[in-house]
Formats: C-alpha cells, sequence, structure tokens
C-alpha cells in the first residue's frame, strides 16, 4: 500500500522538476516534449493521478490537492513559457532578415512589339501623320471591294480570312481603315494606323494568326512617288540606322498603282547574304504603293486631283529584325522570362 506521504511528495517532486525544465526548455520543440512527458495523457502527473485509488480514503484528498496544484503550476509554466519562446522566434526571423538582401518590387515592362509600334508612330508623327484605329471586326466592303479587291477575284485570296457573320470578317489587313479615314476626312490626309489583323495562317516562326500591322496613307495634291520613296526611305534610316539601306521591288496590290514591295538590307550580314536574309542580303518590311484611282473612286475623292501613298507592315516582323528574335511566336506566347528581357 503506498504512503499518503510519499504520493503527495512524489508529486512535489514532478511539480519541481517540471517546472525546473519547462522554464529552461529553449526551443518550441523541447517545450513540447516537455508538455508531453509532464502533462500528457500518458505523462508523469497522469501517472500518480491514476494511483490515487490506492491510496487510503482519508488521504485522498491531500493527494488530489497536490495533483491539481501541480498541474495547475505546470500549464501556467507552460503557457507563460510558449509566449516567450514563440516571440522570441518571431524576433529571431525579422533581426536574420535585417541582414539579407530586400525583395525587389515587380517591375512590368513595354511588350516588345508595342515599343516598335510606338517608335514606328512617334517617327511618323514627327513627319505629319497622325495615329488612328478601326475595328477589328470589319465588313467585306472595306476589308475587299472599297479597296478594289472584288471578291470572286483570285486577288481577294491574298488574305485567307477568318469570317464572323455574312459579309462581316476579322480584318485580314489595316488597309480597310484607309478607306474609313478618306470617306469621313477631306484631303490633306496622314495617318497611321497600328492594330491587330487576322489571318488563317498557321501559328509557326514567321506566321500568327492574329498579328500588328501598321498602315501608313498619306493624300494630297501632287504626291509624287519621289515623295513616297523618300519618307519611306527616311523612316528606314531612322528606324534602323544610317547604314541601312532601303530598297523598292515592283510587287502587286490590287489597291496601290504601282506598288512595291520595300526590302531592307541584312543587318546581320550587311548585304553579302546569310541564313537570316536566306542569302539574298535583303528583307522584306512592307507592302506599298502609290494609291489605286478605284480607291479614290469608291470613298468619293476626286482621282484627278489628288495622289497618294500607302503602305503595310508587320509590327512583330519589324521587332524581329530589331530584336534579332528567331520566332514570331516567342512575342505572343507571354513567357515572361522571354519578356523580362525587354524592360
Ligand atoms: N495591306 C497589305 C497587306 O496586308 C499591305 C499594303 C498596305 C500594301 C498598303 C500596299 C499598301 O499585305
Amino acid at each position: 500500500m503506498t504512503e499518503p506521504v510519499q504520493l503527495v511528495d512524489a508529486l512535489k517532486r514532478i511539480e519541481a522538476d517540471g517546472l525546473a525544465s519547462i522554464e529552461a526548455a529553449d526551443s518550441l520543440e523541447a517545450l513540447e516534449a516537455l508538455r508531453v512527458r509532464f502533462l500528457g495523457r500518458s505523462g508523469d502527473l497522469a501517472g500518480m493521478l491514476s494511483r490515487i485509488g490506492q491510496a487510503p480514503p482519508e488521504d485522498r484528498r491531500a493527494i488530489g490537492q497536490a495533483a491539481n496544484t501541480a498541474k495547475r503550476r505546470l500549464q501556467e509554466a507552460h503557457t507563460s513559457r510558449l509566449a516567450a519562446l514563440e516571440s522570441a522566434e518571431s524576433a529571431g526571423v525579422a533581426q536574420a532578415d535585417l541582414t539579407m538582401p530586400g525583395r525587389r518590387a515587380w517591375e512590368g515592362g513595354v511588350h516588345p512589339v508595342t515599343r516598335v509600334i510606338d517608335e514606328i508612330c512617334e517617327i511618323f508623327r514627327e513627319l505629319g501623320f497622325s495615329k488612328v484605329r478601326g475595328p477589328e471586326a470589319e465588313t467585306e466592303w472595306y476589308n475587299f471591294q472599297a479597296l478594289n479587291i472584288p471578291l470572286e477575284h483570285p486577288a481577294a485570296d491574298m488574305w485567307d480570312t477568318f469570317y464572323l457573320a455574312d459579309g462581316v470578317v476579322l480584318r485580314s489587313h489595316t488597309s480597310p481603315v484607309q478607306a474609313r479615314i478618306m470617306e469621313t476626312h477631306e484631303p490633306p490626309v496622314r495617318v497611321v494606323v497600328p492594330g491587330l489583323c487576322y489571318r488563317r495562317d498557321p501559328f509557326d516562326p514567321t506566321h500568327a494568326p492574329a498579328f500588328e500591322q501598321i498602315e501608313g496613307l498619306a493624300v494630297d495634291e501632287g504626291i509624287d512617288f519621289v515623295e513616297f520613296r523618300s519618307t519611306i526611305e527616311h523612316f528606314v534610316h531612322r528606324f534602323f540606322g544610317r547604314e541601312t539601306t532601303a530598297r523598292f521591288r515592283p510587287a502587286y496590290f490590287p489597291f496601290t498603282e504601282p506598288s512595291a514591295e520595300v526590302d531592307v538590307s541584312c543587318h546581320m550580314c550587311g548585304g553579302s547574304g546569310c541564313s537570316t536574309c536566306k542569302g539574298t542580303g535583303w528583307i522584306e518590311i512592307m507592302g506599298s504603293g502609290m494609291v489605286h484611282p478605284a480607291v479614290f473612286e469608291a470613298v468619293g475623292y476626286d482621282p484627278e486631283r489628288y495622289t497618294g501613298y500607302a503602305f503595310g507592315m508587320g509590327s512583330a516582323r519589324i521587332a524581329m529584325l530589331r530584336y534579332g528574335i528567331p520566332d514570331i511566336r516567342l512575342f505572343y506566347e507571354g513567357d515572361a522570362r522571354f519578356l523580362a528581357q525587354f524592360r
């Protein structure tokens, strides 16, 4: 039979032992182990309490009181030590951070194609061109007929077009905005038109089904081919640099006559021929020409009085040349690791 005095003493020893250990606990892990050891369901205190039943009934009161006191003191000690360790731990983290480099704020940037568009518009702004926009959902009339492209004519196949509804397309070039502007403004007209265009093209290294174009249009009395040519040459020198030369190659567009494709000397090889220019020394940058009289008629301008020129270029293609990017898809996939290089 257990002596009551022995049990009370044992409880006091557990209490003293537990209080000392808990005070000395130097980590949250160590403190938790002590809580389990002294206060846990199969801990030391519980072990003692399970023996109360063996004590004589007249002693149980004293033993119970000693046990309750021990439990309360140990719990209080645990609570205060826990608070102390937790605040020390968070203070420690804050202190360690003071020696570490700060986290940089995330910084956005202008998309490289947008940059090229802005730069091109700025060069033409200096020459007196305003920036205008037109709708991406366009009627067949503006996308084709107003531009002297009969729907049944094979020339319409130059633009493999998405149809939204009968007579309504996603514009396959920015040229329809030429007609819209001339319909609503009297000459002189000088505009650049940046905007998205859509074609049923594969998404491959040189094509995207949705892509940016910039259109240019100048109409006035007395605009001749020399003004057209020197304006484009000025643009090429401003954008690509003095050492780059432009060449005008005869081409065909239904809405210009004569028409030309403009090439620039290859920036990679300087014109001697390399893989970028496919050995030719030249890279095509735009379609262009003198506005066809049929377009003036469609918009109500007098073709005897007015002349003008127009051009259209793919902004992402220009950006590929500017930044030496081999695959147009990189511009349209939104990979932050790629785009971050242009900040
Ligand atoms: N719209 C033509 C195209 O998308 C380019 C162009 C514009 C040609 C203006 C001549 C004049 O291919």
